[in-house]
C-alpha cells in the first residue's frame, strides 16, 4: 500500500527490548519485507517466536488439470457453472494460468478452521457475492460484494463468510506484488488529483487483538502448485502491534470512478493497479464520449503482446453479445478481437453505459486447464460471423 499504518501496541524504537507484561520476557520482533530489504515492509511483534512449527507435511495438490494443445482461440466459458463445495481456499477452481498469473474462481459453502498462506503469489480477491472478513495476523478488514482485496504473499490469513448461501469470489495471484500505478502518484508516493481513486476509498485492517494461544494450529501453505501443512505450536493471529506499509487493503469496484472522452479512449484508462506482468483494469458505469459523430464501441484490435481476460459482473456488456454474469472471455495474444455484429451499430448515439467488468491484461500468453473445456460456449469463436 502506498502509505503508512499501524496497529496496537509498538516499542518506542525499532530493533530494541520490547518486553511483555512479566517485564521479563520479550515479545519477538518480525520484519515483513518486499524486494528484500529494499521495497515496502512492516514489522510485526509476536507473543510467540513466528517460526515455531511441530510438523511440515505435503498435501495432494489442487491443481486443475492442464488442457493439452487447447486450440488458439477465442474463449467464453461460465464460471458458474462450475461449483465445488468448500471454503475460501478449497473450493477453488483454476481455469486460467501463465508463470506469473494464475486465475480461479470459488464459491465458498463454509468456513475453515486452518490458517491459510500463499508463500509463492500476492493474491487480489474479487468479491462478487458475499459479505464476511478478511482476518489476518494484521487485524480485521471486512469485505462487502464488490470489494477487491489484495493480500500480500506471506501473509498468514482466514476468510469467514457471514452466509453459506451466495458466495463467489475471484482470485487473481501474481508472482509479483499489486501497485498503484506510477502515473496515478506523485513522487512522494501520495494519490494524484487526476487518478481515478483516491487515498480514502481504500479500506484497511482495524481491530488487532493479539490471541495467546497454545496447542496444534494448522496452517496451509500455498507454494504455486505444491501445497504444505505446517502444524505450529500457537495461534498464528498472536501480534500485539505492527506498523510499515506492508498490509491486506481493499478498494470497492463501485468507487472508481472512470474517465470519459469526446472519443473513445482506449483501456489504460480503466487501469486499476499493475504488476510487472500483467495490469487489472475495472469497467464501471459512465457516459459515453460526446463527439456528436463518435463509435462508444471499442475498434478492433490486436494486441500482440498482451492476453485479454474479461470477467463480466453486471449490467450489459457495450461490446459483448451472449456474456452474462460471472462469464469469463479470453481473447488471446496476437488474435484480433472486437465487437460483435450490431454492437458498434448500438453504441453510436448511446449516451452512457451500464456495465461492471474486471479486466486482466497479461504480457504472456495464457495456459488453460480443462475447466474451461467444460464450461464453455463451443461457438464463441464463431460469434463474429454475420
Ligand atoms: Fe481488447
Amino acid at each position: 500500500m502506498s502509505f503508512y499504518h499501524k496497529l496496537g501496541i509498538l516499542p518506542e524504537k525499532k530493533h530494541t527490548t520490547f518486553f511483555k507484561e512479566d517485564g521479563k520476557s520479550l515479545y519477538r520482533e518480525e520484519l515483513c519485507s518486499t524486494k528484500g530489504f529494499s521495497g515496502i515492509y512492516s514489522t510485526k511483534y509476536h507473543i510467540n517466536m513466528p517460526t515455531s512449527t511441530l510438523k511440515v507435511e505435503e498435501l495432494e495438490s489442487l491443481s486443475d488439470k492442464n488442457w493439452q494443445n487447447a486450440p488458439l482461440s477465442y474463449y467464453h466459458f461460465f464460471t458458474d457453472k462450475l461449483q465445488t463445495k468448500g471454503n475460501y481456499f478449497t473450493s477453488r477452481n483454476e481455469f486460467l494460468h501463465n508463470s506469473h498469473c494464475v486465475i480461479s474462481t470459488s464459491h465458498p459453502t463454509e468456513n475453515t478452521d486452518f490458517f491459510f498462506r500463499n508463500s509463492y503469489a500476492h493474491e487480489f480477491v474479487f468479491v462478487h457475492f458475499g459479505s464476511g472478513s478478511l482476518i489476518s495476523e494484521y487485524g480485521i478488514l471486512p469485505f462487502i460484494p464488490g470489494d477487491q482485496i489484495v493480500i500480500p504473499q506471506g501473509t498468514t490469513y482466514q476468510m469467514e463468510f457471514d452466509s453459506f448461501e451466495n458466495n463467489k469470489l475471484v482470485i487473481i495471484e501474481s508472482d509479483t506484488p499489486y501497485d498503484i500505478p506510477k502515473h496515478y502518484r506523485n513522487e512522494y508516493g501520495q494519490i494524484l488529483e487526476d487518478a481515478p481513486y483516491c487515498e480514502r476509498d481504500f479500506k484497511i485492517p482495524s481491530e488487532l487483538k493479539a490471541i495467546d494461544k497454545k496447542g496444534e494450529f494448522e496452517l496451509i501453505i500455498k507454494a504455486r502448485h505444491r501445497l504444505f501443512k505446517h502444524t505450529i505450536d500457537h495461534h498464528p493471529f498472536d501480534l500485539v502491534g505492527w506498523d510499515g506499509y506492508l498490509y491486506p487493503y481493499s478498494f470497492n469496484i463501485k468507487d472508481y470512478a472512470p474517465k470519459v472522452g469526446k472519443l473513445h479512449l482506449p483501456p489504460p484508462v480503466h487501469l486499476l493497479f499493475t504488476t510487472q506482468h500483467f495490469v487489472v483494469c475495472n469497467f464501471c458505469p459512465r457516459l459515453f464520449d460526446f463527439h456528436p459523430q463518435s463509435i462508444p464501441a471499442p475498434y478492433f484490435h490486436t494486441n500482440i503482446d498482451s492476453a485479454e481476460v474479461l470477467y463480466y459482473i453486471e449490467g450489459d456488456f457495450m461490446s459483448r453479445k451472449g456474456v452474462g454474469t460471472g462469464s469469463i472471455t479470453l481473447h488471446p495474444l496476437g488474435l484480433p478481437h472486437g465487437p460483435q455484429p450490431g454492437k458498434t451499430e448500438q453504441s453510436v448515439g448511446a449516451k452512457e453505459t451500464y456495465e461492471y467488468a474486471l479486466m486482466v491484461d497479461t504480457f504472456d500468453p495464457f495456459e488453460l486447464t480443462t475447466n474451461v473445456k467444460e464450461t464453455m460456449d463451443e461457438n464463441y469463436f464463431l460469434s463474429w460471423i454475420e
